[in-house]
């Protein structure tokens, strides 16, 4: 079974931002953690070329909007390269092969009665790409995300039938799996509870856009072209664009990861559109919260926008992976704190965890001949850190996979915090001073050390630059396949050399605000 995830394919108005990073990350996290247990992963992210919006932006630019696409691609592209996220496929909705498969889904939808031409008015939001109902005030009406005016549009389009799906749709969403966190399927059950209109999903007057078949003069809606970029992405195995092909190379997708703000697109529109074609819907939809910094939202008109580049080069990817999977319950909105972000940084990895391994290393070291200690049979059977590992370890593999990242991060630390304690408690420090005390104190360190190998194995998902160097200080790789094998007590080697103790961990000391 292959187990396919995507991030939004996002529009390229403006380079990256912390909200894709974010998202990004998340589905990074979770893409490592399933090839980690063993599944067949496409991680899909990708960017959304077509529509107004980047027309716009172009003209702005005086460059044509092919130019503008090939540009800001790049610096998704590069931007990914940077985080090493390890995505397996980058969809363009500019490339070759989008055109056809957009055609031929279109021909599907057309031929299955589903499409029919109308009269489109009202007020459109170029920034989100959307009509937007019933805007409070009337006369010259604001978008309420972009506070910018809304633009009134008046004509003939093409129309996709979604009211044709109220009860489909609505079975759909009553799946408790469909839509994740549960905290947002009010939204969207209530959105489907006034009834489901149809949609344009063509336009007269945008040029940069897909020609819809049939139907000179008209482009496709932007949105209709965007999510169909799934499906492109993963026919990009090297094989035909066949829609017929979908099921063998990952389709329907396990789960699709987005913004709050665009659900409605992912749970409502984008499954009627294939239930049109024939075609599965996707296992699962999962809405997360948005970022906001010490409390405000984040703008270009604030000023207070937070650059992931400064970011990665000040603070590296693995502390910023770690403050936002850790410390923003993914799901729910979440506030950027630079204080708290460089509280939990160092205090989780660079002392915690950092320290727990390096004390514990050197002491092996030094008392151990610059080796691993042996412990002895009965006690590994039964040590006290023998249950906290298997328990931390089924934290972590039940909490990724529902995206609960903060669970098994906790949980992870909880190991650490738990192993320092137990190491306090002992004292090897102390007891190596008496006499015929070496396999006790050998016997707790190699359990300590155990419980940093499991650390560092779990933490391969969530922040795998660390991960590999806790791992290396104890001579180890990290997995390259899956780590059924590894995630278990006490499989360290006995006598193994240990390496020079390294801090694994930089303490983030940021003087200025980022
Ligand atoms: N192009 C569409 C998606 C098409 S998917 C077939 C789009 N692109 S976007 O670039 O505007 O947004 C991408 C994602 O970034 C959205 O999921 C949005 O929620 C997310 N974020 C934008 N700002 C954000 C924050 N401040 N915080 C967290 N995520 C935010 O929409």
């Amino acid at each position: 079974m292959t187990y396919s995830l995507t991030t939004p394919l996002y529009y390229v108005n403006a380079k990256p931002h912390l909200g894709s990073v974010y998202t990004t990350l998340a589905c990074d996290a979770l893409a490592r953690f399933q090839r980690l247990e063993g599944e067949q992963v496409v991680f899909i992210t990708g960017v959304d070329e077509h529509g107004q919006k980047i027309q716009r932006t172009a003209e702005g630019q005086s460059i044509s909007p092919q130019d503008h696409c090939d540009r800001i691609s790049a610096l998704y592209t590069d931007q990914w390269d940077r985080w090493d996220i390890s995505n397996d496929r980058f969809v363009r909705t500019t490339s070759d092969r989008h055109l056809p498969l957009v055609q031929d889904f279109f021909k599907r939808c057309e031929a299955a009665g589903h499409i029919r031409t109308g009269h489109q008015e009202g007020w459109y939001c170029v920034d989100c790409e959307e009509f937007k109902d019933d805007p409070a005030d009337a006369e010259s009406p604001d978008c309420p995300i972009h506070r910018k005016p809304l633009e009134w549009r008046d004509e003939e389009n093409l129309f996709f039938c979604l009211s044709q799906f109220q009860e489909r749709i609505e079975a759909l969403i009553a799946d408790p799996e469909f839509i994740a966190p549960t905290s947002r399927r009010r939204e969207i059950e209530n959105f489907v509870a006034g009834g489901l209109r149809d949609f344009s999903i063509s336009r007269v007057n945008v040029s940069w856009g897909l020609p819809v078949p049939g139907h000179s003069g008209h482009t496709f809606y932007v949105w209709f072209d965007a999510l169909l970029g799934y499906l492109t992405a993963l026919l990009d195995d090297g094989g035909p664009v066949d829609l017929d092909r979908l099921a063998a190379v990952g389709w329907p997708a396990s789960v699709h990861v987005i913004g709050k703000d665009i659900l409605r697109f992912h749970a409502v529109y984008w499954p009627a559109m294939l239930m049109s074609a024939g075609l599965p819907v996707p296992k699962r939809v999962f809405g997360h919260g948005f970022l906001t910094r010490e409390g405000q939202k984040m703008g270009k008109a604030l000023g207070n926008v937070l650059d992931p580049d400064t970011l990665l080069e000040r603070c590296g990817a693995d502390a910023v992976r770690w403050y936002l999977l850790k410390d923003i319950q993914f799901g729910e909105d979440g506030d950027f704190q630079q204080q708290r972000f460089m509280d939990l940084v160092n205090n989780d990895l660079a002392n915690t965890i950092g320290n727990l391994l390096n004390r514990t290393a050197s002491m092996s070291r030094k008392w151990f001949n610059g080796s691993l200690p042996s412990i002895s049979d009965n006690v590994k059977a039964d040590h006290p850190l023998k249950k906290s590992t298997e328990r931390t370890i089924n934290q972590v593999r039940q909490s990724i996979p529902s995206l609960t990242f903060q669970n098994a991060a906790e949980a992870v630390l909880q190991l650490a915090i738990e192993a320092n304690g137990y190491l306090n408690e002992q004292a090897p420090w102390s007891l190596m001073k008496q006499p015929g005390h070496e396999q006790k104190v050998g016997d707790d360190l190699y359990a300590v050390l155990d419980c940093c190998r499991v650390i560092g194995l779990l933490l391969q998902p969530l922040v795998p630059g660390l991960s590999s160097r806790i791992l290396a200080q104890l001579n180890l790789h990290p997995c390259d396949g899956c780590w059924n094998s590894a995630l278990s007590w006490g499989q360290l080697e006995p006598g193994g050399n240990l390496p020079k103790p390294e801090p694994v961990m930089q303490r983030l000391e940021l003087e200025s605000p980022l």
